[in-house]
């Protein structure tokens, strides 16, 4: 019998190479309990299974997509191509032009279907996490808590360093 939570968000990466940094992602939904799954699926690689897992994750209760990719990076374009939950971006630094061409292919949406695009790398893969407990806070009082919480033990670490 499976008794594991129905998963929240989904996260999907063009490629097993982003899951160095997308763990950030998976680690931050798991600091505030928020059950989540993870796929690699390409825009371009694989095209059908990518629209196929996408246009069924919300009839499956999930609430947010998170979609990383890097260099020309479709991949959370088409993502909110085939649903109309809210997507954000997460655009991967890329060998040749460090990450730029990730965030303008992930940012630069025409005006008709939206990607809320975060910061190159892990800033951004965290971010896209804390981004996603906000969302799905918005109805549970319980994770406006956490997030309250969150943002009182990042500030006390920083009112608590000292500089040798
Ligand atoms: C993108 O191409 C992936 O998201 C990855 O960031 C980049 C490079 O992929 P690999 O060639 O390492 O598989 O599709």
């Amino acid at each position: 019998m499976n008794h594991q939570p129905k998963p929240l968000v989904a996260v999907i990466m063009g490629s097993k190479s982003d899951w160095d940094v997308m763990r950030q992602t998976v680690d931050t939904l798991t600091r505030f309990d928020v059950p989540h799954e993870c796929r690699v699926l390409s825009a371009h690689r694989t095209p059908a299974a990518t629209a196929e897992y996408v246009s069924g994750v919300e009839s499956r209760g999930v609430e947010v997509v998170i979609a990383a990719a890097g260099g020309a990076a479709h991949l959370a374009g088409v993502a909110a191509a085939h649903t109309i939950l809210p997507v954000l971006g997460v655009p991967m630094e890329s060998a040749s032009l460090k990450g730029l061409d990730s965030l303008l292919s992930t940012v630069q949406m025409p005006g008709g279907i939206p990607v809320g695009t975060l910061a190159i790398g892990k800033a951004g893969a965290t971010n896209a996490a804390l981004l996603a407990v906000a969302i799905l806070g918005v109805k549970r009082p319980e994770l406006r808590d956490k997030l309250r919480r969150f943002r009182e033990e990042q500030a006390n670490k920083i009112l608590s360093e000292t500089l040798a």
